[in-house]
């Protein structure tokens, strides 16, 4: 299989891809993505490692499984990618393009780990829309069970059961299906809820540190809405939102402009070391 892009998501979809046995050939734009994805593989299995869930020769051999390339060509062998490149349509609807030129097995399967963007504007970028799907899933990859499976409405049944058999059957996670919605079933609930505690930081409502602990110590959650934000990116939170505002136009889908200020200002949460929280040090 290939991954093309490894952010956060990409280099986790590519790691428990490689940990479950199958040869991975991951895409990046250059040698300094290539080598960021690397360093982020190498801790989060070392993690599984000291957590006692992997042990050191699975994890050799899960690297070893692991190919990187800046080159889409070398993707002309592969039977299944997947695409998990930044929350834009043009940049994913030019993947899906490169990608339908270049794999050459006529059944291969095309699938996007798109949060919120139209499966059916993916499939249309090919020749083969039956063989496009979206198979969204959530971060961390290596912890969270799920997987969003959302079929086009050209999507064909065989591609629909054969990303299935892969999600549970080869990668052990469970299946949740969709329609082909902005913001499927999950972010369809998490984006407003988390839009909702950044308006309520931005009135002077609360502070961060009071959101967040309202919500992990009063509904048991694992982390605030915050520090969620921050962990998915608030670059992502926001073409997410977007993409929902585009489609459906309701206001608790409009990103609130402390968010697009943010965004602005590079302060983009954990991965940047600075959103709602700090993380630099
Ligand atoms: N890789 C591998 N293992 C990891 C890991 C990683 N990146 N992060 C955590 N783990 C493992 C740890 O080793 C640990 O294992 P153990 O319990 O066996 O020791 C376990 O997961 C718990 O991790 P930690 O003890 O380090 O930390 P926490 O208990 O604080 O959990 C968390 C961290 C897993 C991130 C938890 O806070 C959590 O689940 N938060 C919510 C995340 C969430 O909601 N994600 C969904 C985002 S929405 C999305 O992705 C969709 C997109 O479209 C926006």
């Amino acid at each position: 299989m290939g991954v093309v892009g490894s952010g956060l998501m990409g280099s986790g979809i590519a790691e428990v891809c490689a940990r479950a046995g199958l040869d991975v050939l991951i895409a990046e734009v250059d040698l300094g993505a290539t080598e960021a994805a690397k360093a982020r593989i190498a801790t989060s299995l070392g993690r599984g490692v000291r957590s006692g869930k992997l042990s050191e020769s699975d994890r050799d051999a899960a690297l070893d499984r692991m190919r990187f390339t800046t080159d889409v060509a070398d993707f002309a062998d592969r039977n299944l990618v997947v695409e998990a490149v930044a929350e834009n349509e043009q940049v994913k609807t030019d993947v899906f393009t490169a990608l339908d030129k270049v794999v050459e097995d006529p059944d291969a399967i095309f699938a996007s780990n798109t949060s919120s963007i139209p499966i059916m504007k993916l499939g249309m970028a090919t020749s083969r829309p039956e063989q496009v799907i979206g198979v969204h899933f959530f971060n961390p990859v290596p912890v969270l069970k799920l997987v969003e499976l959302v079929p086009s409405l050209l999507t064909g049944q065989q591609t629909q059961d054969r990303a299935r058999d892969f999600v549970t059957t080869v990668l052990g996670k469970e299946v949740i299906r969709s329609q082909d919605r902005a913001g499927f079933v999950v972010n369809a609930l998490l984006i407003p809820y988390l839009l909702s505690s950044i308006r309520m930081l931005e009135s002077g409502f609360a502070s961060a540190e009071d959101i967040d602990s309202g919500m992990v110590l009063g509904c048991a959650h694992p982390m605030g809405p915050l520090r969620l934000t921050d962990l998915i990116g608030l670059d992502t939170t926001k073409a997410i939102a977007e993409s929902m505002y585009d489609e459906f136009k309701e206001p608790l889908y409009s990103p609130p402009p402390l968010l697009l200020r943010m965004v602005d200002a590079g302060l983009l949460g954990k991965k940047s070391g600075r959103g709602f929280h700090n993380y630099a040090g």
